[in-house]
């Protein structure tokens, strides 16, 4: 996998170990403009003549559409391919073949696949610039850096933060890219989870070098009136083994009111959405919810990345 080195021109975008703090500086400084470009009204051309293949082997409402409305807003046009069933024979050869056609079309394929490591496979296979939208368990890039963008911008800094992430640490992809790219910057990370799905060893092990923090819990009493960063994650029920094994944890972990109660007046609280019962719908009018914000964040974020990656002269 190819690192960004401060140059986002026609590479791949598979996981965030690609990204040092340059880069993400230079990305968020791109999605900045690109707001005050949006929210001016004036028109943007940018991307204008390219096209974005969308193929989606997962269901999605808010990456595949963030993805269009970005490239649209650029200028550029897409192909949406959701919801693919995917054949179980020959695997590989199938996706491979996929790509090799999109790419023919398209100057950009971004692609969500139900297992890991098929994001990088479709590089092999691919010419164009391939960008992971979610792979399986694996990761999720660009939801990791909308979500860090959107930290920034509550804080002014990523430096000093502690962030307690809730729920099915395990199988989500969103807080294994996130957990990554935090510990590019001085913080602490509180992994609140069942026992059943806590974040993988692998991970652990991996940020551990790194130098940051990381504590695991069980419960959220011990760590949410320290917690800079609440961020809470669905139940994954689709990577479940058996629907008994989901029943037993699915509500493990419900916000409501009554427990932001205990979390402090300036923190923040996330999620990626989609949101089952795990945030009580009456939180949402807590300022400190913001959640849709980080929907709204995840387009200008993706305008940044889809711009650098293809035009040569914003690079
Ligand atoms: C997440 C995903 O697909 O991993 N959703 C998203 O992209 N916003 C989180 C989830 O599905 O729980």
């Amino acid at each position: 996998m190819q690192k960004i080195q401060q140059n986002f021109y026609s590479k791949d975008i598979i996981s965030v170990n690609q990204f040092t703090k340059a880069d993400i500086d230079i990305l968020f400084a791109q999605a900045d403009l690109w707001r005050e470009k949006v929210q001016s009204g004036a028109p943007i051309t940018v991307l204008s003549g390219k096209i974005m293949a969308n193929l989606f082997y997962e269901p999605s409402t808010r990456t595949s559409s963030s993805f269009i409305a970005a490239m649209q807003r650029l200028g550029g046009g897409f192909i949406p391919i959701n919801d693919v069933h995917y054949s179980s024979v020959s695997k590989g050869e199938n996706l491979a073949d996929t790509i090799r056609t999109l790419e023919q079309y398209s100057d950009v394929i971004v692609l969500r696949h139900p297992e890991q490591g098929q994001a990088l496979l479709a590089t092999k296979a691919s010419g164009k610039p391939i960008i992971n939208a979610g792979d399986g368990i694996g990761e999720h890039p660009t939801q990791a850096l909308l979500d860090l963008y959107t930290i920034q911008n509550s804080f002014g800094s990523l430096e000093g933060l502690t962030v307690t992430m809730v729920g099915d640490l395990k199988n989500g992809r969103t807080v294994h890219s996130l957990a990554q790219l935090l510990a590019l910057y001085d913080v602490k990370l509180n992994y609140v989870a069942p026992r059943v799905l806590q974040m993988p060893i692998t991970l652990c092990n991996q940020l551990k070098n790194s130098g940051i923090q990381q504590d695991e819990h069980e419960t959220l009493d011990a760590v949410i009136a320290d917690s800079n960063v609440i961020y809470v994650t669905r139940i994954q029920k689709e990577r479940f083994d058996s629907l008994s094994d989901y029943e037993a944890v699915k509500d493990a972990f419900v916000i409501t009111p009554e427990i932001m109660q205990s979390a402090p007046k300036d923190s923040i609280l996330m999620h990626p959405l989609p949101r089952l019962a795990e945030i009580h719908p009456s939180v949402d009018r807590d300022p400190r919810a913001i959640y849709f914000k980080q929907v709204q964040n995840g387009m200008y974020v993706r305008m940044a990345l889809l711009s650098l990656l293809l035009r040569e002269e914003l690079s």
